[in-house]
């Protein structure tokens, strides 16, 4: 292994914006019909599921493959896998967007349909902590563009399995930005926060800065995507100054067509004015990429030295949602790795 991928794999990292319905690789779909299909889908079906050409086919997309995963059993593969290629980049802590809010729509008779798909998760998550030594917590998504009843319902049951399970530890809002912004999403998010849980918004990746200034007024946290931030001199003053975390996704915003190239992405420019960035794979399977090749694409392409690249690596664990003891104990190996 050529060393600047070694030294990215041995950085003690974590990723904060990774949807694990965006980790299915077309191979493991294909076993997922398998189990379910009276005629299984070929790998090349499956492939051609994860094409399109802009946004708007990427959402269907992830929604195509969202729709696949039926069963407990079915989510528990999924992320199993996921967590398995997470070790294996050296990803020592996850947050991990559930895409609940799809379940729901889909499944909106049954109030109570999530509950066994979480205890799969669970199952899931204790293996990897056990055998893989990988620490993770999940974050409820609900989708912005589907309604804020439904948005509702996606929180309220991340508050409620809360209570018994505190790896569920924050709610965000994915889907088209251009349909439905923030706003309308301010008493939810406020319900959330008073019943402890973190709040993430995705903001900025297609539409403009304005997005970004509207998550932030109903509370958010950290920001997925802010692509649109350079635009706007004053917001990313006031990103800096807040030490807002913001989650990029360089590679993800260049395959949705939003963004040109990973060399023009504005993550050098963030990283120069000293904003908290963190670098994040998104929809790995979509995008044919994952966190280790953001990282050494960030070195090819934005010129990242190795300190900026470690730099990288402490930023998302400071930015993560552990508590303040675990990101010492990383950020102290993280400095003792050469
Ligand atoms: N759901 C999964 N990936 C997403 C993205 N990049 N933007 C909005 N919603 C998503
Ligand atoms: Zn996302």
């Amino acid at each position: 292994m050529p060393p600047i991928q070694d030294f990215i794999r041995r950085l003690p990292k974590a990723e904060l914006h990774l949807h694990l319905e965006g980790t299915i690789l077309p191979s493991t779909l294909v076993e997922l019909s398998a189990r379910h299909d009276a005629r299984p889908i070929t790998l090349l079906e499956a492939q051609s599921l994860y094409q399109f050409a802009d946004f708007t086919g990427f959402l269907d997309a992830f929604k195509a493959v969202t729709a696949r995963l039926l069963t407990p059993a079915d989510y528990e593969l999924a992320a199993w896998r996921m967590m398995q290629r997470l070790a294996a980049q050296g990803v020592v802590h996850a947050e991990v967007f559930i895409a609940v809010g799809v379940v729901y729509h889909w499944r909106k008779h049954d109030p109570n349909c999530f509950e066994a798909i979480f205890d799969a998760l669970e199952r899931a998550r204790l293996r990897a902590a056990r055998e893989l030594g990988l620490s993770l917590y999940w974050i409820f998504d609900a989708v912005r563009h589907f309604s804020v009843e439904e948005a509702g319902r996606v929180f309220l049951k991340a508050a409620e399995l809360r209570a018994n399970h505190p790896s569920i530890v924050a709610i965000g809002l994915g889907g088209d930005e251009r349909r439905a912004g923030s706003e309308p999403f301010r008493a939810l998010y406020a319900q959330a926060r008073a019943a402890g849980l973190r709040l993430t918004n995705h903001a900025g990746e297609t539409t403009g800065p304005e997005a970004i200034r509207e998550a932030l007024s109903i509370g958010s946290e950290r920001i997925g995507h802010a692509l649109s931030a350079i635009e706007d001199s004053a917001l990313l003053q006031e990103l800096k100054d807040g030490k807002v975390p913001l989650e990029l996704n360089p590679t993800s915003n260049v395959r949705t067509g939003v963004c040109p190239s990973f060399a023009v992405h504005p993550l050098r420019r963030y990283f120069d004015l000293g904003l908290l960035v963190t670098l994040n794979s998104d929809d790995p399977a979509f995008f044919n990429s994952d966190l280790a090749n953001e990282y050494l694409l960030a070195h090819t392409e934005q010129g990242f030295t190795r300190d900026e690249l470690r730099q990288l690596a402490a930023n998302s664990l400071r930015a993560s949602f552990l508590p303040e003891a675990g990101k010492t104990a990383w950020l102290a190996r993280l400095d003792s790795t050469q």
